[in-house]
């Protein structure tokens, strides 16, 4: 809901439990208020203004207001505004200012798409509204027009802006934020996450400091590095209370997510692009679109946060067949074969699988081109006949006979130098002329700012969904950047490629995603290199880790509910022992572990025990029967093994009739004290039955002491369905 009160020019957004507040004054938009729901009213009273502020200059002759001190929606460079600044602009005259002032609003019903780049999106019936407010450098003529939507229902703001030249001549921008927030006090703690290949979305809770802390990718991708996310707690909030406000990105390129205590102990966040190698050369007439930033604040915890972003991020931003439904159980080769495959073991594999009740089959890494290691062939997206003398014909025909499907892995923005793709086209990575081209897994990155380039990609894959053979891709990108340049592009433009790389590869997609809606794209960049909202707009689900380790999962995965939903963490069980840490633990918690929204196994089936094989008909079956809920249900995190020697969560049904609760042991004790395990989320009124041991409970009897736990097995585990009665 939005209402603007044009005599004091008060623009209030409001959600079902949050308000927005800004106002215009002396022609500047600035920040009035973010918090828990106000009734409409005048709130400019809350906005008081320092009488001194020693050494910030003071616009228009001493009397004007003090930019330093004002908390401003889309803060510029140059005019004493001295934070670090949303926009920064390079003009015709070579002069560094921008000063943008406001123009006129518009209020409008529903959401408009972002041209090119990827949103949270309305539906007809929803309770959604969008506030364009219009500023411009009367100087400069440039425009900047900023977006709010409000999902009333969802307690979510998303907000963008968008950049028009309305001046006669080219000027550059040098960092242009999605979205900048002056909170009035710096008392926060920062959650964030860091992380690398193979130990992703590590959770860190700092204070905030006086000084700026960025959390930011220069890796051509979110990366594995820095989530593109920025939480501020308040330094009481746990996961079940307190007030929390996060910001995230819904982009996969290089972003910064950044917090800055400032000197009269207010806060600046920003978030957007990360200007670190961008340069966008604005010419007259054109216009350039950020991405989306979605806000949330709540007085419910970390949890409560997670619960907003999990319900939006599923119902609002995955799209197509799979939304807010359970995904195949699938069987992925990659720790079961690696390379080492022919049709054969495939078929042996594969048909094992579907009798065990799997529902896919993917075959990972080295089906085409003479692809038997990581060295050759990306690129070259015909299948290698010496493994596959019939392509996935036969392999294809005997799943779908038992009622399985197909998907095979892809890595299509990359390039090997040993492809026949590069002797062909050797100008079509990412490279500047002249200098060395650095290889990263042997391999280099397409330049996805070609138009060219993004056909071949989506005629390398769209000729493969064509046959009808192939039901789900793994969609791989498995390095950083380095020398990022574009033989297409003139000199001056050099500095957009990689917004234009992401531009293009979000255009591939979605071509791929209207054509082949019935297929299910999983994205992968070493495991969860890549994990971000805007990626999740058209692949609905991404492989969490190459960290197959149960154990070592379990703070990824924490780490990763922060933002993301269950449905969009893909989990396998893998071997035992593991074949990243030699970790060696017990089946079922290897399977109360991968139990995610996107379920599946990455081991050899035919290798299984008879003990085992039945453990795996039961726990497909245990997927099929509460996939939705997991995929759409609340998650909350009860036990956390950053902190303590267990781990443990549970997922409830929205309307509170199921749950699935999970406890694992990380560490046995000589003396383990008296376990137990309080359920979250349930309904106290009502009578909950455990469906696995038939004891039944009142809700407030698992909400106030909950059930009892072994704690007598190091790794091992428990798993708990409850069903309302
Ligand atoms: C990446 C992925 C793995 C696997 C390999 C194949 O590392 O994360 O799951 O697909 O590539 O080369």
């Amino acid at each position: 809901m939005i209402t603007v009160n044009e005599n004091i020019m008060q623009f209030q957004l409001d959600t079902a439990h949050t308000s927005y507040v800004m106002r215009v004054k002396e022609g500047f938009l600035e920040h009035v208020y973010w918090g828990r729901r106000l009734a409409s009213g005048d709130h400019t009273y809350m906005r008081r203004e320092l009488g001194r502020a020693s050494f910030s200059p003071r616009m228009e002759n001493c009397r004007g207001p003090i930019l330093d001190d004002i908390p401003l929606e889309y803060p510029c460079f140059g005019r004493g505004d001295l934070r670090s600044p949303a926009l920064e602009v390079i003009n015709p005259d070579g002069s560094d200012i921008a000063d943008l002032r406001y123009v006129s609003h518009t209020v409008s019903e529903g959401k408009p798409a972002l041209a090119g780049l990827p949103a949270f999106y309305a539906e007809k019936g929803d309770n959604v509204s969008t506030l364009c407010i219009k500023l411009r450098d009367r100087v400069s003529m440039l425009e900047c027009d900023l977006y709010y939507s409000v999902f009333y229902d969802y307690d979510l703001i998303t907000r963008h802006a968008e950049l028009v030249n309305r001046g006669e001549n080219a000027l550059t921008l040098e960092g242009a934020a999605s979205a900048c927030v002056d909170i009035d006090r710096c008392d926060f703690d920062i959650v964030s996450n860091y992380g690398t290949h193979e130990k992703e979305r590590m959770i860190e809770r700092t204070p905030l400091v006086h000084g700026k802390m960025e959390f930011a990718s220069r890796r051509g991708s979110s990366g594995h590095e820095h989530n593109p996310f920025i939480i501020l707690a308040s330094r009481s909030a746990d996961e079940f209370k307190g007030e929390v406000y996060a910001l995230t990105l819904v982009y996969s390129g290089c972003h910064s997510m950044s917090a800055e205590g400032g000197q009269y102990d207010s806060c600046r966040v920003l978030a957007g692009i990360n200007p670190d190698g961008f340069r966008w050369r604005l010419g007259p007439g054109e216009t350039f679109v950020t991405p989306e930033a979605a806000l949330v604040h709540t007085e419910d915890g970390l949890g409560g946060m997670s619960h907003i972003f999990h319900r939006a991020i599923n119902d609002r931003l995955i799209r197509g067949k799979y939304r807010n439904s359970r995904r195949p159980v699938l069987l992925n080769s990659w720790e079961a074969v690696y390379f080492r495959f022919d049709e054969e073991k495939l078929m042996d594999i594969g048909s094992c699988a579907a009798d065990l009740g799997m529902e896919m089959l993917v075959i990972d890494d080295g089906w085409f081109g003479r692809r038997d290691d990581d060295h050759s062939s990306l690129g070259d997206w015909y299948i290698n006949r010496s493994k596959l003398p019939n392509g996935f014909d036969n392999i294809h025909k005997m799943l779908h006979e038992k009622g399985c499907g197909l998907g095979i892995w892809f890595e299509p923005e990359m390039i090997s130098p040993d492809s026949d793709l590069y002797r062909a086209h050797p100008d079509w990575c990412l490279h500047v002329a002249g200098r060395p081209r650095s290889e990263g897994r042997h391999q280099l990155m397409l330049d996805l700012s070609r138009p060219d380039v993004c056909d071949y990609i989506y005629e390398s894959v769209a000729s493969l969904l064509r046959t009808g053979n192939v039901d789900y891709i793994k969609w791989d990108f498995n390095r950083n950047v380095a020398e990022v340049g574009s033989a297409l592009l003139p000199p001056e433009k050099q500095g957009e490629v990689l917004h234009r790389y992401y531009l293009g590869l979000y255009s591939v997609l979605e071509r791929l995603h209207n054509d082949f809606p019935d297929v299910l794209f999983e994205s992968c960049s070493g495991g969860g290199g890549r994990y971000d909202c805007g990626i999740l707009y058209y692949m609905p689900q991404t492989w969490t880790s190459d960290n197959s380790d149960a154990i070592e999962r379990l703070k990824i995965q924490y780490g990763t509910s922060l933002i993301y939903p269950l449905s969009s963490m893909t989990g396998h069980v893998s071997a035992s022992p593991n074949h990243q840490t030699g970790h060696v633990t017990p089946f079922d918690t290897r399977f109360n572990v991968a139990l995610t929204g996107s379920f599946g196994y990455e081991l050899d089936p035919t290798k299984l025990t008879d003990e085992e094989k039945r453990f795996v008909t039961e726990t497909a079956a245990i997927y099929k029967k509460y996939g939705d809920t997991l995929v759409n249900g609340d998650y909350y995190r009860l036990r956390s093994s950053y902190t303590e020697d267990c781990a443990a969560w549970c997922v409830v049904a929205r309307d509170k009739s199921v749950c699935i609760a999970v406890y694992v042991n990380t560490h046995v004790r000589v003396y383990p004290r008296n376990e137990h395990l309080a359920i979250r989320g349930l309904d106290e009124n009502a009578r909950y039955r455990d469906t696995r041991s038939g004891a039944e409970y009142s809700g407030s009897q698992l909400a106030g002491y909950g059930v009892p736990v072994d704690k007598n097995h190091e790794y091992s585990s428990e798993m708990w369905i409850f069903e309302k009665i």
